[in-house]
């Protein structure tokens, strides 16, 4: 019988600890001419060829030299169906959402409509090298649905869940808070724990919920301790000045969602960037994780994320794309924009921590790195094969490039989609 398995062949990177300095070699195992062999789906062995392809029985062997293997890349924060808003000319966070946003997302009552559009997000997915997403999906039922069932055809380790919204929202975009209780509900029972799906608990911003449906959301989450919880956090002036005026009782934007009980360690509050003191207190005390949009936050014009006074507080930080206000799903061209972000407030994004904040960080921060983000024996066959020398701008640079530092700030500064040259999900080749 033909086995399933692959020995893939390559030059091997996984991070065992996030890289405290651009030279803790501690922090990571490479192997230059090194192999994984792949089975049902995980990484059964990691090491040289030479010691592998001696157990590797009849495995049929891949070989990626000269490329770069590593750990597929997580994409923590993303709306689903904002895929053809992605550049929609001129306008800030609010303006951007009632322009663009919430009529293209009307379109999603339509099933067949998000069914095509879940086919097509998941092709760039995965021609980026994102192999897991944690997506915003409509308000509608079936966007999540069509989200969930897509990423199942196609073995994803997925998280996501309906926008709940019931106000400051056009017609047909807006759910009440019983029906969005019930709606989430029935999401949770079909896809929480199904094969490699997650449910996110999804109220989308404070503006767009009243006070009953945030404590039907303070409801689900303490019906179900084990889902996620995602939202958006302080990530426009105006947009912190209107919530503060919707929820005066509250000290600040944070404290809305704190009363009603949905921070905690399985919290994603995208973007988080004008906080109070107090805020990042709670934030520290709860485990709640910020998420850094670096190229939504410049294209919005939204302000710079406080990468290193977060993670002085032990707070952890998850990165992600935040298409459609972000313009690439390229978390390498994430990190290209990240680095420049923190650059204006002279902090530092080396490409050791780069390349293990899309990989084994985003992991943690998901808790899910037991199962996604290293290429560790045990873990899900998720995996990304890397060309520094994808373009002629990437090659001729890549001819001075001495050091596997030097290699990975090439496709953190110049990689895309083109130097993703395969993609594996739960061992199966996606690309050729
Ligand atoms: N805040 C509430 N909804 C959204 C959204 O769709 N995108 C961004 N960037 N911010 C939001
Ligand atoms: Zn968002």
């Amino acid at each position: 019988m033909q086995s399933d398995r692959l020995l893939l062949r390559g030059r091997i990177l996984t991070f065992t600890s996030e890289p405290q300095s651009p030279s803790d070699t501690a922090s990571y195992d490479y192997i230059e001419d090194g192999a994984l062999l792949v089975g049902d789906g995980k990484i059964l062995a990691r090491g040289s060829y030479c010691d592998l392809v001696a157990q590797a029985g009849d495995a049929e062997i891949i070989d990626h030299r000269p490329h770069l293997l590593t750990a597929g890349f997580i994409d923590t924060h993303i709306h689903f169906p904002q895929v053809q808003i992605v550049a929609s000319w001129g306008a800030q966070l609010l303006d951007w959402l009632n322009s663009y946003t919430f009529p293209e997302e009307t379109r999603f009552a339509d099933g067949d409509h998000a069914a095509a559009m879940a086919c097509r997000f998941f092709d760039l997915l995965i021609n980026h090298g994102t192999t897991t997403s944690v997506a915003f999906c409509s308000v509608h039922k079936g966007s999540a649905n069509a989200y969930f069932e897509e990423a199942e055809q196609r073995n994803m380790r997925v998280i996501g869940g309906k926008v709940m919204m019931d106000r400051n929202a056009p017609d047909g975009l807006r759910d009440t808070p019983l029906s969005g209780y019930h709606d989430s509900k029935e999401l949770i029972e079909k896809w929480h724990g199904r094969g490699r799906a997650h449910y996110a608990i999804t109220p989308r911003f404070a503006i767009t919920s009243t006070p009953d449906q945030m404590e039907m959301a303070g409801a689900l989450v303490a019906e179900h301790p084990d889902c996620y919880v995602q939202t958006h956090l302080s990530e426009n002036r105006n947009e912190i000045a209107y919530t503060l005026e919707l929820y005066p009782k509250a000290k600040d934007y944070l404290d809305v969602y704190q009363n009603y009980g949905l921070l905690s360690s399985k919290m994603l509050l995208g973007h988080s960037i004008h906080l109070e003191p107090r805020e990042i207190d709670a934030l520290a005390e709860t485990g709640a994780r910020p998420v850094f949009c670096p190229t939504s936050n410049l294209f919005l014009g939204s302000g710079l994320f406080d990468d290193e006074g977060l993670r002085e507080r032990g707070i952890v930080n998850a990165i992600a794309t935040d298409i459609g206000a972000g313009t690439s799903y390229s978390m390498l061209q994430t990190l290209n924009e990240g680095y420049k972000i923190l650059q204006l407030q002279d902090q530092k994004l080396h490409p050791l921590r780069a390349f293990h904040w899309i990989t084994r960080g985003n992991a943690v921060a998901l808790g899910l790195e037991d199962k996604i983000g290293t290429l560790d024996p045990g873990t899900e066959a998720d995996i990304v094969v890397l060309d520094a020398r994808a373009t002629d701008a990437m090659a001729l640079r890549m001819d001075r490039a001495d050091t596997l530092s030097e290699e990975l700030f090439v496709l953190q500064m110049l990689g895309d989609d083109r130097a993703i040259n395969e993609v594996y999900v739960a061992g199966r080749p996606q690309k050729g």
